[in-house]
């Protein structure tokens, strides 16, 4: 069974066929109307969302499919300290395929080994979160025709933004695409994903402290929002909130035809009025991002072959490979909430040591 937590389980061409059946359904919606008939979509949020969770509802119910599910964990049993596996286990009973937002690092991996039916990762932690690179592809795809050869401008919260780690990941794949890295030294790129991205692909990539300093080049740029819900410290958050704002003014040393991208909610790091340029696309991307999760749910459904009957929770079967050893240091990997999850690292070529949970290098 198919799940989908990280955008390199897709390869280039089937992201160019989810981008094809997403323009079909655009073009065409009553063709797609009954596709999902009888099927139910799970919503399982730990974490709070609007755009992620809501195009996922509607992106279902647009299939003639139904919904259920929480936005809250508070209102599920997490809250009375339920595991992620045990909530999985029985969600996967009641549902056809299950989309998940959880704080903690791992999570939807550790859901997939708990699952009858496909998980796709809706958010875990500052890790990763697919369906907004699917939705930025689309986005790129519509407004700029092109993958190749694109100077990306990424700018703000690097270390804790998820939709920058899995966006780099997807895009360091085409052919003469440069990063611009645009952050406080406090929030640059976890090393983990500098490392498999960038470095390790020869890709080219600037470091600069000011938007000033990049709007010139870039074709794309990519603002993030700082993610105070991960700091450590609020004292330390208050001190790098305001880094970047985007302004009519700053905006004035871009090229005509860049575009500013955001995955939403945006706080200050974009003045509102910047909305009113048109190279200004981050509702037209809130948009793609039902259509995207259509030909994606139509797409894990088609290859699922969901389990059916009576279910056993059996534990889960761990690749061989993996080792076991002492515990994640990562605060924010699942292995330091999930009751009875087994420590495991994975070996990189390189000789080193990767929680298999959230790839947290181990000391
Ligand atoms: C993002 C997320 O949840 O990571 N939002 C989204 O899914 N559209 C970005 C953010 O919360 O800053």
């Amino acid at each position: 069974m198919r799940h989908l937590l990280n955008i390199l389980e897709l390869s280039v061409e089937e992201i160019d066929r989810l981008i094809a059946t997403a323009d079909d359904i655009m073009e065409t919606p009553a063709k797609y109307e009954n596709a999902c008939a009888g099927k139910i979509l799970a919503t399982l949020f730990f974490e709070p969302s609007t755009r992620t969770r809501l195009s996922f509802e509607s992106a279902m119910l647009g299939l003639g499919g139904r919904v259920l599910g929480f936005s809250d964990s508070s209102s599920s049993s997490a809250k009375k300290g339920e595991s992620v596996a045990d909530t999985i286990a029985v969600a996967s009973a009641y549902a056809d395929i299950i989309a998940m937002r959880h704080p903690k690092e791992g999570a939807p991996l550790v859901a997939s080994l708990h699952s009858r039916v496909p998980i796709i990762n809706g958010g875990d932690g500052g890790h990763w979160h697919p369906t907004q690179t699917l939705t930025d592809l689309l986005t790129i795809r519509h407004e700029k025709g092109r993958f190749d050869g694109l100077t990306v401008g990424l700018c703000g919260d690097l270390k804790f933004g998820r939709t920058v780690h899995s966006l780099l990941e997807a895009l360091s794949r085409y052919p003469g695409v440069r990063f611009v890295l645009i952050s406080p030294r406090e929030l640059e790129l976890p090393p983990v994903v500098r490392e498999e991205c960038i470095d390790k692909r020869g890709i080219p990539c600037k470091t600069c402290r000011s938007l000033e300093e990049a709007m010139g080049e870039l074709d794309i740029l990519y603002m993030t929002r700082i993610q105070r819900e991960r700091f450590a410290s609020e004292e330390e958050y208050q001190r790098l909130k305001d880094s970047y704002i985007l302004t009519p003014e700053k905006l004035q040393a871009a090229k005509a035809d860049m575009i500013v991208m955001h995955p939403l909610p945006r706080v200050n790091e974009i003045d509102v009025q910047v909305d009113d340029d048109p190279r200004a696309c981050y509702f037209r991307q809130a948009y793609y991002g039902r259509y995207i999760r259509m030909a994606l749910i139509l797409m894990l459904l088609a290859e699922s072959g969901a389990g059916k009957g009576v279910p056993d929770k059996a534990r889960p079967r761990l690749p061989e490979s993996l080792l076991p050893g002492g515990s994640c240091q990562n605060p924010h990997c699942i292995t330091t909430t999930e009751q009875g999850l087994e420590q495991r690292f994975t070996r990189t070529e390189a000789g080193e040591y990767r929680c298999f949970y959230c790839e947290h290098k181990a000391e």
